[in-house]
């Protein structure tokens, strides 16, 4: 593992993100994904088979720090999703005074959502969902709490709010999929992006890429590059939105 940036040193993957304690200072919407070289966030339907090892414990690392996690419908069809931490990083939750895991949030939507054998590793008290109107059944209401909402989506600023006012989460981190990439960011609520290229080629098809969606009316947003590491020809890249830089 090295650093390339902003500094050229070798480091362990420990010393990776090592300052993102910081971040609990000011609330925050994280974004964490992956991708291919050729853009593609899955391969053959899932995104398991894009990171490596280190990417999935560097997400592990992001989750340490953020009060909820929040995933979208389109992710849990696809794939089951363990969105909590294990135990050596639940410690350094507890040692930061933070619950032992983040909160699971889930956007529902239109389409039908079985959770069952799709979140595991959670209590019921940590699952929190977003749903149309009508949509909610007992399956849900039985291990989680829902929030009901209007129209086909959740609204990226009304999740953000009800996190932020009823559960207190400052540091919220997104774990896809792009559509859910792709709304919260085009609202302009993605603060950081925490992305890794993994060094492979999907061989092409029509998987989606890191945001997918309509396409935005202000525009490409420019962001900052934080750091850059390296692991085996995968990289992890870090953007930040500074708040002065909106759309171009
Ligand atoms: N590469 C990565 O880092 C990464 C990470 C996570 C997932 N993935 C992959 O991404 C794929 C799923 O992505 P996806 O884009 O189809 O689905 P998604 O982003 O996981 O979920 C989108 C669905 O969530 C519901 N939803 C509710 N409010 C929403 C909002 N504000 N914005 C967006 N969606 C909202 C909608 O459900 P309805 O359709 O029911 O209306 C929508 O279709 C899976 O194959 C998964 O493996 C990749």
């Amino acid at each position: 593992m090295q650093q390339l940036y902003p500094a050229l040193r070798p480091c362990g993957v420990q010393d990776v993100y090592a300052e993102l304690a910081t971040l609990r200072s000011s609330p925050r919407v994280l974004m964490n994904v992956v991708t291919t070289i050729d853009g593609r966030a899955t391969i053959g339907g899932s995104s398991h088979a894009i990171g490596s090892a280190t990417d999935h414990l560097l997400m592990q690392k992001l989750r340490s720090v953020v009060d909820a996690v929040v995933v979208g419908a389109g992710t849990l069809r696809r794939e089951s999703v363990s969105p909590g931490v294990a135990p050596p990083f639940r410690a350094e939750r507890e040692r930061a005074g933070l619950p032992p895991q983040p909160l699971t949030v889930v956007l529902g939507g239109e389409g039908e959502l079985s959770l069952r054998g799709r979140i595991g590793r959670l209590g019921p008290e940590r699952l929190v969902m977003f749903l149309p109107q009508g949509t909610d059944s007992l399956e849900v209401r039985d291990r989680a709490t829902v929030h009901l909402y209007c129209g086909r989506r959740a609204e990226p600023e009304e999740v953000i709010r009800v996190l932020r006012e009823r559960y207190g989460a400052r540091t919220v981190l997104l774990e896809g999929g792009p559509s859910v990439y792709g709304s919260f960011a085009r609202a302009g609520l993605v603060d950081e992006v925490f992305w890794t290229l993994s060094p492979k080629l999907s061989g092409g098809g029509d998987a989606p890429g890191m945001l997918e969606g309509p396409g935005s009316e202000g525009g490409p947003r420019t962001l900052r590059l934080v750091s850059v590491y390296e692991h085996l020809g995968e990289l992890y890249l870090r953007y930040r939105a500074a708040p002065t830089e909106v759309f171009d």
